[in-house]
């Protein structure tokens, strides 16, 4: 039913980070049909799988608060080369790979180049890149280089930001903003030891509310989400993706998740009408 990977998509620096991946395409189509022509703004960017995946937008903004990784998109945007030369010759070892991870906790930032090849690496060579410990498995520095290049290409024209959401959301709100939101999930709020806690859930919704643009946020579902977001004008839709990690133990593993939006993500988009008229979409909506 959708696309497989093409040439025009691009794929992100860390396809795992946030496990966006097998999910962007079911995102995008729920975009208004005229996401090209509003300021798309994305507030966790993450592993950014959205924002690399989609058309471009007339203005386009993407923030996260962790330095490590916007630090990481901007050497991307503005030294890609110097990036890569940084990367050529790093080696896949544990010693290494401890080193980095010491450096990166003592905070260097003097060589913002040095500062976001230590990040790549160390996400790169991770476990499940998650940061902490060393996968031991082989990867390659110079695989990543055309990808490199490609993000630099798309993200020539992103603004890119290092704030909490609060501030990020009121800069960038006006009625013509789409905001694309993936926030740590609850009770999963742990992202690279900083935590996302209940009053964070809470501030975010509070803000939405409050937001003059259209929102499209995913979650994972659960009572918590669910009873926060079960407000007159909001919609939920409960959707069902593979478990890919889960896998192995436990063969059909899927996650639930919910899509929250300020808007009808049931109103067909022009490239799904079909040659017999629009085509239906159903969506599972829990509340609207
Ligand atoms: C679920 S991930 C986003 C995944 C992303 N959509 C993707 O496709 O890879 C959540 C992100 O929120 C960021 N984050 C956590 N707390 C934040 C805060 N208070 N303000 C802004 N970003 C935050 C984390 O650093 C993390 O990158």
């Amino acid at each position: 039913m959708y696309p497989e990977k093409g040439s025009d998509i691009i794929q992100p620096l860390f396809p795992w980070i946030g496990g966006k991946q097998a999910l962007y395409r079911m995102i995008i189509d729920r975009f208004p049909s005229d996401y090209r022509e509003r300021k798309y703004v994305e507030v966790f960017g993450g592993g950014a799988s959205v924002l690399l995946n989609k058309d471009r937008s007339v203005r386009e903004a993407i923030n996260d608060r962790n330095s490590n990784l916007v630090n990481l998109y901007r050497m991307v945007r503005e030294r890609p080369l110097e990036l890569q030369d940084r990367l050529r010759y790093v080696l896949n070892s544990r010693e290494d790979f401890d080193t980095i991870k010491r450096r990166l906790a003592q905070g260097h930032n003097k060589d913002p180049v040095k500062w976001a090849a230590d990040f790549f690496q160390l996400i790169k060579q991770s476990y499940g890149g998650g940061g902490t410990s060393f996968g031991g498995s082989p990867r390659s520095m110079r695989a990543a280089f055309p990808i490199i290049d490609a993000v630099a290409e798309r993200l020539q024209y992103v603004v890119i930001e290092n704030m909490d959401f609060e501030r990020f959301i009121k800069n960038q709100d006006g009625p013509g903003t789409l905001f694309y939101l993936d926030p740590p999930y609850v009770l999963t709020e742990d992202y690279y030891g900083k935590l996302f806690g209940p009053p964070d859930h809470f501030r975010l919704a509070d803000l939405l509310m409050e937001a003059q643009g259209l929102w499209l946020l995913s979650y994972n579902y659960c009572d918590t989400v669910v009873a926060l977001y079960s407000v007159p004008g909001i919609y939920i839709e409960k959707v069902e993706r593979i478990n890919n990690l889960a896998q192995r133990y436990d063969p059909g593993a899927v996650y639930e998740e919910v899509f929250i939006s300020n808007y009808d993500t049931s109103i067909v988009l022009p490239d799904q009408i079909s040659l017999t008229g629009y085509a239906p979409v159903e969506r599972n909506f829990i509340w609207k």
